[in-house]
């Protein structure tokens, strides 16, 4: 056993903020709203439903993690928001279709009580939404400005201790860093020139790490991973963590993946497809917003499979993702895996993954836990990446410069771990005798 470190008590309301308040959103807000009315379990939510063990395996210690690690409470969240068409939480729930009329209603008033913010907003960063309820300001640095007060009257409004923001917009066009992204200077000077290269989701970003209030990025376009942010979290004390909430496919991917390395199984092609029909499928049918995707999902396999150190195994894989906007299924979607291995003496073989599954049923206890998560690591004095959150994401950001980790079974264990430390408990690395 170590020393736990300080960690401040969760005391007073959470604020969680989400640019983008859309189908992730409203079905997050919903169903945590819903678990603190007793009305459904916070099914798939770790800091909610997860045990963790501590000490070895003939303790018998197995605490939830919330009676565990000094969590905020459910009762102590306050939601708040910012998007350029949905007016408030009920009618972007009622849009997204996700939840069902029956389960809305007694949640319908609270949900309509969270008015989303005029956003900041760019159609060339996203163009298939037409933004209605959209800030103007001379620059960029004035729309900063505008977010950093929406953030300060969020939190006085609400009478809130502290805060957390997860973004929850849609994905923005692919971009490569640019020099503006390099330094603070470069990056302020970047917002008061209004820089075509800072997107909306840099500029949340940064009023957010400027405000005191750690980031997660929900999507997988560039936000926090530019150097700019590491150093503003490094000078404001904050966590960070992105990026892109690791659901559906990529979530059965890293769950096989490391099934078929574990039994040294050779993978020879990985044809991903995928059919959605919701807003977010919508903007990912625009070639420059399904790039931003395609990056995020095909880095998977590369790192979980080791093709360097297994040229035998995994040398010659083919790994193709496809999305394609349906609008009949709605956030229903359906993702097809066809996954071509082989075994004994290089026999082939297939395996048919067909996965109907919910969307943002899967992403929403993500927003959940990474909201408690990312203020847990700001009480207990983290900054910067922080890479015990991998498991959430489809494309983990890293502290240096090295690959993530995307076995969810060492994500896993390396969140369980680092709550452990945290506590002044033994890490637990199953590797006692019997
Ligand atoms: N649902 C999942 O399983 C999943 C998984 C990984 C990532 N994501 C990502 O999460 C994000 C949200 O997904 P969703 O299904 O809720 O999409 P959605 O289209 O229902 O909601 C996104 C919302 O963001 C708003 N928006 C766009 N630009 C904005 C801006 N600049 N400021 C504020 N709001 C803005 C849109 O108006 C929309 O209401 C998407 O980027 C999606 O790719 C979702």
């Amino acid at each position: 056993m170590g020393q736990p470190i300080d960690i401040t008590p969760a005391t007073g309301k959470l604020g969680i903020l989400t640019p983008g308040m859309g189908a992730v959103a409203s079905t997050a807000f919903a169903g945590i709203i819903a678990a603190r009315k007793g009305l459904a379990a916070p099914i798939g939510s770790i800091t909610q439903m997860a045990h963790i063990r501590l000490g070895s395996k003939t303790e018998g210690r197995n605490p939830l993690i919330r009676e565990f690690v000094p969590l905020a409470e459910l009762d102590d969240i306050v939601f708040g928001g910012w998007d350029p068409i949905s007016p408030n939480a009920l009618e972007a729930a009622e849009t997204a279709g996700v939840l069902s009329k029956d389960d809305l209603a007694p949640l319908s008033a609270d949900l309509e009580g969270v008015v989303a913010m005029d956003a900041v907003f760019d159609q060339r960063w996203v163009k298939r939404l037409d933004g209605v309820r959209v800030k103007t300001g001379a620059t960029k640095w004035d729309l900063v400005e505008q977010l950093i007060a929406d953030i300060e009257r969020f939190r006085s409004e609400n009478n809130c201790d502290r805060l957390v923001m997860i973004w929850c917009g849609s994905t923005e066009a692919y971009q490569e860093p640019a020099p503006v992204h390099e330094s603070i200077e470069a990056f302020e000077q970047g917002l008061r020139d209004s820089d075509e290269n800072i997107s909306p989701s840099q500029m949340y970003a940064y009023a957010a790490i400027v405000s005191g209030v750690p980031f997660g990025n929900g999507a997988p376009n560039l936000a926090i991973d530019i150097p700019v942010m590491d150093q503003l979290a490094e000078r404001h004390r904050v966590p960070l963590t992105g990026k892109d909430f690791k659901t559906g496919q990529t979530l059965i991917k890293t769950i096989l993946a490391p099934g078929f390395k574990a039994r040294m199984l050779g993978l020879r092609g990985w044809y991903s497809t995928n059919i959605l029909g919701n807003r977010d499928g919508e903007v990912l049918d625009d070639p420059e917003n399904f790039k931003t995707k395609e990056v995020s999902k095909l880095g998977v396999l590369h790192t979980i499979l080791q093709p360097e150190v297994y040229p035998d195994l995994y040398g010659n894989i083919d790994h193709v993702v496809r999305i394609n906007y349906y609008p009949p299924r709605g956030d229903n979607k359906e993702g097809w895996d066809a996954i071509d291995i082989f075994g004994w003496m290089g026999y082939p073989m297939q395996i048919k993954v067909d996965f109907l599954c919910r969307d943002s049923i899967l992403a929403a206890p993500i927003v959940l836990d990474l909201a408690l998560f990312l203020d847990l690591a700001s009480r207990a004095g983290q900054s910067g990446i922080q890479e015990w959150l991998s498991f959430y994401w489809k494309a983990p950001q890293t502290a240096g410069d090295y690959d993530p980790e995307h076995d969810i079974f060492i994500q896993q264990t390396k969140l369980k771990n680092t709550l452990r430390e945290w506590m002044g408990e033994s890490p637990v690395t199953h590797s006692e005798a019997g």
